[in-house]
Formats: C-alpha cells, structure tokens, sequence
C-alpha cells in the first residue's frame, strides 16, 4: 500500500467512526426533524384550548358547570378532525396569548380579533365571525350615545378590542373601568350601578339583554365592525392548516349558522330570565 493510500483507508475509517459516535451521543431532536406541535396533540392524545369563559354565547359555563358555546362546539369539530380529546382551560382574556406562546395551551378559541397587535406575536386562522360593539345599559338609563357617556362610568373586559376603544376614544371623557370577567363581574357591576354603561359585541349583547330583564342595548357603535379568528401559535402551520380546513368546511356547509342558532336558543331557553 503507497503512503497515499493509506492515509485514504485511516481517512474513511475515522469518518466512519466519527459518524457512528455523533448518531449515538446526539440527541434524536438534533438528528431527526423538530416535532410539530400537530404531531405533539396526536401523541398526546388531546388538544389543548384556551378561551375565557365569560363571553356567552360563545364560551360560558352551564349549569352543570361544563364549557358550553359557539366556541366550544368549534372546538369540538378540531379535536375530533385531530382525532384527539378535547380538554379546555378557563384563562384570562388578557393573558390568552402569553399562555399561547408559552406552550400552556394549543389554540385560543375566544372570539378573538386577529388585531395587528396580537398578529406579531400569534398567528391567526380565517375568520369565522364578524360582529360590532355596543353599548349597554339598565333599562331606566336615558344613555343613547357616545356624548351621553361624558362624564360617566364605563365598564370594559381587560385587554380586549373594546378596552382598545374606549381608550383611544373615551379616555379623558368617562371613567375606564376595567374588568376580567364579562359575566358575571362586568354584568353584575353595571346591574349594581358601579358604572353607567358596558361596552361589549353586539352577539353578547344580545344574550345578556334577554336573560337580565333589567338591562338594555343603549346603542350599537358605528364604525366598529370586527372579527373573530382562532390563534395559533407562529411555525405551527400544519395544525393551523387543520384549523383553517374545519373552518371553511363549517362555513361552507352552513354548519356554523346552525351551531350559533343553536347555541343562542339554547342559552336563553335554558338560563331563561333572570
Ligand atoms: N373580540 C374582542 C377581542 O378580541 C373581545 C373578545 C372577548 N372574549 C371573551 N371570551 N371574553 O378583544
């Protein structure tokens, strides 16, 4: 054997050695592909989603003390295209996308607006809703617009879009009281008399005037039009793309007028007034 040679067989021997040695000290993640987080759900078996339930009729909590709502029923048709169980997790509107990032939970689900805030830190699926703010107030109150809350109370849920609002609009002219649940603190607040309006969607709106006889729309308003979309964590785009998939399919089916319709009638049969 020349001297070349050699140096060529003690070359391809080393290589082989060395290359045996890092596929069995490295770790799997640094060999193998980074697992997705889709690919996390299914082997864990469940979905993770995060919503604050206070919002009714998208997320509330019955009197069996279960998740009920729009939301939930939509979250419901994800897990199962998973082909995972659903497990929900009550959070804090304004601390949703902090749990999101930090890997606490897979989705949000709470009517959220994909505003350009949150779209740096989280990324959104289509929309599946659309809606816009309104007022509310006790039925005697003379309330009708903007102008007649100077000088008033106003109750907003910590950290939404209408909290957003009502500080760049009403800041200086009302009081901005802010609150972490909708229903029951905000809604029990405005019943009490602690502030002299609410400012919430027009959906809950709706819901929360019918069953608490005492309370009414005061005004819708203009200008306000907003949507909902579920958050997803950034670089999850296979479990966005699944998201997004039952999304479409209950628009286009017409499955999600039936699921709001419902959920609606159901609330107000159920919870009845009071
Ligand atoms: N759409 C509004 C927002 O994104 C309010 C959503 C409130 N949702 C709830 N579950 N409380 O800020």
């Amino acid at each position: 054997m020349t001297t070349v040679s050699k140096y060529i067989v003690v070359g391809i021997v080393l290589g082989l050695v060395l290359g045996y040695l890092t596929g069995v000290f490295l770790p799997p993640s640094a060999i193998h592909k980074k697992e997705s987080l889709l690919e996390k759900i299914k082997k864990r078996g469940v979905l993770i989603v995060g919503t604050s339930a206070d919002w009714p009729p998208f997320e509330y909590i019955d009197e069996k003390g279960n998740y009920a709502g729009i939301d939930i029923e939509i979250a419901k048709k994800i897990a199962e295209a998973i082909g995972v169980k659903l497990e929900i997790k009550d959070i804090k509107f304004d601390a949703l996308i902090a749990a999101l990032k930090g890997g606490e939970i897979d989705l949000i689900i709470a009517d959220m607006t994909p505003t350009a805030n949150r779209e740096k830190e989280v990324d959104f699926s289509i929309v599946y809703f659309s809606d816009v703010f309104t007022f509310v107030t006790t039925k005697d109150s003379s309330i009708s617009s903007i102008e007649d809350l100077y000088g008033k109370k106003i109750g907003v849920q910590q950290g939404t879009t209408q909290h957003e609002w009502a500080e760049k609009h009403l800041k200086g002219k009302c009081e901005i009281k802010t609150y972490t649940k909708v229903n029951p603190d905000m809604i029990l607040a405005l019943e009490r008399g602690d502030v002299d309006a609410i400012l919430i969607s027009k959906t809950v709106a709706s819901v929360i005037t019918k069953k608490k006889l005492t309370l009414k729309i005061a005004f819708i308003v203009e200008g306000t039009e907003e949507y909902a979309a579920i958050a997803v964590p950034e670089n999850a785009e296979d479990l966005k793309y699944v998201v997004n998939s039952v999304i479409e399919q209950l628009k286009s089916t017409g499955e999600l007028k039936k699921i709001v319709e419902s959920e609606i009638a159901k609330l107000l049969e159920k919870e009845g007034g009071s």
